[in-house]
């Protein structure tokens, strides 16, 4: 497990295996992101029709008076046209390649042009032997000639109102599919990822603080997110508009398509330096924002030993080092995008200049028609967006890709054995607890636990004595299996831990720890911590044994009461009171009290004496406590030392033996008699 440098890790934009694990979540959703490319597909073809239809609109109406035409017979006309003097006129760039050679079904006059000679149009009629029949065009002629284009241009104009309304209506629909479809993926990974963490043994949270957990949740999650939504399918239309555009260019005009293309050099060698600088940058960005992200998380909620130590000053200073390092960071990294979008956006307006240079003389020379230019101008447009929109993309993608590889490490890491093969089936234990030769290191090898054994049996009440940093809460967590242990064996009613799944091992073990963890919520569901199997008799019940009634009947709302912030409105005593009540209601074979009566007042604790003689009655139970007083009635006292168990006997036996116990023993005895 390497997760030390996780937050710097910021790999590449793209990483093939990454990419292979995220399309697994999506798979679910194939059929939704297909759809999304298909109609993108639309879309894409719907945004290069309409400078198509512009220009057709240009070239074949507005432009369109002096063109030659070919005459027919009304009714063999192969395609509508201009109805006049009794024959149909039509123009020969309308008609096609495919009618010229012949003119099948013309007239005898086949050819006609209009001319134009200062305000006066004449129109001239060549026949097939030459004859050539010139007559002059009053206004009312001309009108039928020009309301033919009216018409067309109308009809053009609709189809263009058609196109973008459908383009409107797809994009909506993808947009809505997309966006859907992304937040259903991401939301079924965070669960996954909560349910990991939820698993994952205590030796993981004491390698990884919470403040970033919590960010893998959030904002690496919407990290994935954007890429979903912003970039991976989008990145689909980009690819097709690019290649569409440069088809259709092509089609039209290939001279002209080769000169709107002669800055593609340009861009790639920019984009790719961009791309070293953007990586970079990001890079050492991102790394202090987490450093800001970790200092945050520590200040805010240390801020009671900050105020009260009144460090403010040198928190302040060091917080505004982070800060600044942070500021110079994404201010190197805004210099970079700030060359970036500018240059591309020279480069495509340099483009735009070549092209009307290199265009306007043609159309000016007669080579070239003004609407394919019109349309060439509007497609570089086109072209240069997604171009554009790729420094944001690859941002995007950059975000996800590192955001996956935590994900996925946290999702990878394995501090727990995998549950038994064969679990045996484990009903309520007697409570008969042996620890064989247990060694145990929260790392490596740095032992905590070595070669402990001992046997308590079920019923008794069994006292951990020792001191700080001993190993005694070590222990403790080790029967639950919240921590694997390297060597030895732990049993309960003889079976080995291992074997029984940690859902039922838990199930039978009640533990009240010194700081006592509350939830958001009432103060019941703290005590039931939302087991609807536990009745609200039962909790009060719990509660009344072990005396929190009293305290609790105090609280504006009873047991109703909202606990806030983990229960910083209750004092210590009143939070350990609880945590008896939810040790207690869930009637645990195996009873755990960890330095639990070190928060109360005299007393309660002789309430608490009483209530711990009945509540321990019938199971077995581990106490640890500092103070020798509360344990003197003990079965059985374990001294351990340095890791070690250096002592086992009843109270009196440990004093006779006059060893470690004696001496601890002598020391809180001197104390209370010089009280
Ligand atoms: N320890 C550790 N990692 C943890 C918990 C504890 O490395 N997550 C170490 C402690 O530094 C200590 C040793 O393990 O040196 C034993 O800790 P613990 O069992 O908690 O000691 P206790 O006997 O419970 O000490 P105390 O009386 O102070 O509660
Ligand atoms: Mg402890």
């Amino acid at each position: 497990m390497a997760m030390h440098h996780e937050d710097e890790v910021v790999g590449k934009a793209y990483d093939h295996k990454l990419m292979k694990r995220l399309l697994k979540y999506a798979r679910p959703y194939k059929w939704f992101l297909v759809g999304c490319v298909l109609l993108l597909l639309v879309i894409t073809g719907l945004d290069l029709l309409q400078p198509y239809l512009i220009k057709v609109a240009i070239d074949n109406h507005m432009n369109a008076l002096t063109q030659p035409m070919v005459v027919f017979t009304p009714g063999k006309e192969p395609r509508p046209g201009i109805s006049f003097d009794g024959y149909i006129f039509v123009r020969e760039r309308e008609l096609g390649d495919k009618y010229m050679p012949d003119y099948e079904g013309s007239a005898v006059p086949v050819k006609a042009e209009i001319e134009e000679d200062g305000d006066t149009y004449y129109l001239r009629i060549q026949s097939p032997d030459g004859d050539v029949e010139i007559r002059e065009l009053t206004k009312d002629d001309l009108q039928v000639f020009k309301a033919y284009d009216i018409r067309a241009v109308i009809r053009l104009g609709l189809i263009l109102l058609g196109a973008l309304t459908l383009a409107f209506i797809l994009n909506y629909i993808q947009v809505y599919v997309l966006q859907y479809t992304g937040l259903r993926i991401v939301s079924s990974m965070r669960q996954e990822v909560f349910a990991h963490l939820q698993a994952l043994s205590l030796a993981f949270f004491d390698k990884n603080p919470i403040g970033r957990l919590v960010t893998r949740v959030t904002n690496d999650m919407d990290a994935l997110n954007e890429m979903y939504t912003a970039a991976l399918v989008n990145l689909f239309k980009d690819v097709f508009l690019l290649v569409g555009i440069i088809v259709v260019m092509l089609r039209m005009n290939v001279e002209l398509a080769v000169a709107s293309f002669a800055v593609l050099p340009v861009i790639v060698v920019v984009t790719a330096m961009f791309r070293t600088k953007a990586r970079q940058a990001y890079r050492a960005a991102r790394v202090r924002l987490a450093r800001i992200n970790a200092a945050l998380a520590e200040n805010i909620s240390g801020v009671r030993i900050i105020q009260i130590f009144g460090r403010e000053k040198e928190k302040f200073q060091e917080f505004d080092r982070v800060n600044h390092d942070y500021l110079d960071a994404s201010m190197r990294e805004l210099k970079v995008y700030a060359v970036f979008r500018p240059a591309m956006n020279f480069i495509s307006s340099f483009a735009l200049a070549l092209l009307i240079w290199f265009g306007g003389r043609r159309v000016l020379g007669g080579t070239l028609e003004f609407g394919v230019l019109f349309a060439f101008t509007n497609y570089l447009e086109q072209f240069f967006r997604p171009i554009n929109d790729l420094t944001e993309k690859y941002n995007i993608m950059q975000a996800a890709m590192a955001s996956a590889e935590r994900i996925f490490m946290l999702l990878d890491s394995r501090e727990l054995e995998p549950e038994p093969e064969k679990p045996v089936v484990f009903p309520r234990p007697r409570g008969e607890i042996e620890f064989e030769n247990v060694w145990f290191a929260y790392n490596d090898n740095d032992w905590v636990l070595k070669d402990v054994s001992f046997r308590i049996e079920p019923g008794e009440t069994c006292a951990f004595v020792g001191h700080t940093g001993a190993g005694k809460t070590s222990i403790i967590s080790l029967i639950g299996r919240m921590y694997e242990i390297s060597k030895g064996r732990i049993l309960i009613d003889g079976v080995d831990i291992r074997d029984i799944p940690t859902q039922e091992l838990r199930r039978h073990i009640g533990v009240v720890h010194q700081d006592v963890f509350l939830f958001t919520g009432d103060i019941k569901t703290n005590i039931a911590l939302g087991d609807t199997g536990i009745s609200f008799e039962e909790v009060r019940e719990a509660a009344s044994f072990v005396n929190a009634d009293r305290f609790i009947s105090r609280l504006h709302g009873g047991y109703d009461a909202e606990v806030r912030e983990r229960g910083a409105t209750l004092s210590a005593g009143e939070r350990q009171l609880l945590s008896f009540a939810r040790a207690l209601v869930r009637d645990p074979a195996i009873l755990v009290l960890d330095e639990a009566t070190a928060n109360i007042d005299t007393e309660t604790e002789a309430l608490i004496q009483d209530a711990l003689k009945r509540l321990t009655r019938g199971r077995t139970t581990l106490v640890v406590a500092h103070r020798l007083s509360t344990i003197q009635n003990a079965d059985k006292i374990i001294v351990i030392h340095k890791g070690r168990v250096r002592e086992i006997g009843t109270h009196q036996e440990l004093l006779a033996k006059r060893g470690i116990y004696y001496q601890l023993y002598l020391l809180q005895y001197k104390e209370q008699i010089g009280a």
